[in-house]
């Protein structure tokens, strides 16, 4: 079996946006109007995906944790937050305008400033383009919010119900899954820079003196992730953000970024972002967000190590990462090398022929058993068996257990596939139970 490397296939990106729309990933969105740029359909397997990526990220950094509280806040937030946070000022990036096609660029994207690349024509000044979307609320629409642009100020506005409720002692984190707005200039290559993404982050209250302790370790646990989910950890690269490139509120950032198909960008984010948000929110709304100490009888604010994670990057490297063709016997396939906890479907269940009541009935009484166990199992009894493994093999599965004639006839068990190496064992239906959950504890 020989396999390619994903690194030298300058189609790569072709090919996964492909397959992702022939296989139900991922659509554009609102495509039957002719679409919406930044904007994506997760189909059945993409959703189902998505969501597998999701409850990783929650056990890993929320449940797993001692100290860190899971939340959910509303996307839509008043101006009020956003001017006291600087995001009104300061959430941008450099738009350039072509004097001639009117199109616009994100000015560090640019490699020559002067020339348009769409039309050759003269390019006008940088200018400062703000990425919140405003929203009008209530029926005349003249209450201003914002849709959020980051999910943080979330776990900033909610520090003190918690503080008040739940008595943390420091450190401890305020965690989040959920959508963020960002109106981007220019969105592009695929899930990569999207308007509309779900992020996936928290903010870790710290004392002053313990930021580069708590910086580090929490760079340690974002690799233990990258590992978890299933992205190829060789192809991931750190980045020491340069001050004149850090977001506005953070004082040290590194990036980890990927060797995407279309060059090396950022995947997440580790920022230092000292008490920047607590003191402004406490400024902006009146109300004391300081952490009273009853050890030393010391109030101040803590700070703040806030590892970022976007939904969206993280389902296009591990696609990237998992990604394979190779030779079987002599047909090429394709298949998606997924971890099986975030595999969109865990076990697939064949009939080895279609028209064979008994081995119909067999088969459906064993995925019956498999889906209670599992909950993301199929069944299929379509087309050959060669074209129904390929299928599978195509959006991830790990597992396709086939029941056949000698299932029937000597009560030898079902032959279990593995999906990376196309091996066949038979097995005993108690056996496949006890080895998919140890894949699984
Ligand atoms: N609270 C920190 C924050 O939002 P960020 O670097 O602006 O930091 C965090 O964004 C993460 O969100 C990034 O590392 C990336 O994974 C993802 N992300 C940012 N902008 C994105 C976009 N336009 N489309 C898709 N994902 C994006």
């Amino acid at each position: 079996m020989s396999e390619k490397t994903n690194e030298k296939d300058s189609d790569l990106m072709e090919k996964i946006v492909s397959l992702c729309k022939r296989r139900g990933f991922v659509f554009q969105g609102s495509e039957i109007y002719g679409g919406l740029a930044g904007t994506w359909d997760y189909g059945p397997y993409g959703a189902e995906l998505a969501h597998n990526i999701k409850e990783l990220w929650w056990k890993h950094f929320v449940t797993e944790q001692e100290n860190i509280f899971g939340i959910s806040t509303p996307t839509l937030v008043p101006e009020a937050v956003w001017k006291a946070s600087g995001h009104l000022s300061g959430f941008s990036d450099p738009m350039i305008e072509c004097k001639k096609c009117h199109h616009r660029f994100r000015a560090d994207h640019l490699e020559d400033k002067k020339k348009c690349p769409d039309c050759g024509g003269e390019l006008g000044g940088e200018k400062a383009f703000n990425l919140m979307f405003p929203v009008g609320v209530g029926s005349s629409g003249d209450g201003v919010a914002y849709l959020r642009g980051e999910i943080a100020p979330g776990m900033f506005l909610n520090f003190k119900n918690v503080i008040d409720s739940m008595h943390p002692d420091l450190p401890f984190g305020l965690a989040q899954i959920g959508k963020a707005y960002r109106n981007e200039i220019a969105p592009r290559d695929f899930l990569f820079r999207v308007r509309e993404f779900d992020l996936m982050e928290f903010e870790y209250f710290i004392r002053e003196a313990d930021w580069e302790k708590y910086f580090e370790y929490w760079r340690g646990e974002m690799w233990k992730w990258i590992e978890r989910v299933g992205i190829n950890k060789d192809m991931v690269h750190e980045l020491e953000v340069s001050k004149e490139d850090r977001a506005f509120y953070s004082k040290r950032t590194i990036d980890f970024e990927f060797d995407y198909p279309f060059g090396k960008k950022e995947l997440y984010g580790l920022a230092y972002r000292t008490d920047h948000d607590l003191k402004s929110h406490s400024a902006g709304s009146g109300v004391d967000l300081t952490f009273f100490d009853e050890e030393t009888k010391d109030r101040f604010f803590p700070h703040v190590v806030e590892p970022s994670f976007g939904n969206g990057r993280t389902m296009l490297a591990v696609l990237v990462s998992a990604y394979k063709e190779d030779m079987m016997g002599d047909e090429s396939r394709v298949y998606l090398a997924f971890n099986p906890k975030i595999a969109p479907v865990k076990i697939a269940v064949f009939p080895l022929l279609k028209n064979k009541p008994e081995l119909v009935e067999k088969a459906r009484e064993i995925y019956k058993q498999l889906k209670k166990e599992f909950g993301a199992v199929v069944f299929d009894d379509n087309g050959n068996i060669g074209k129904r493994y390929r299928r599978q093999d195509e959006i991830g599965t790990p597992w396709c257990v086939t029941v056949d004639f000698e299932t029937i006839e000597k009560d030898a068990g079902v032959t279990m596939r593995d999906r990376d190496s196309g091996k066949q064992k038979r097995m005993q239906l108690p056996e496949i139970i006890s080895f998919i959950k140890s894949q699984f504890s």
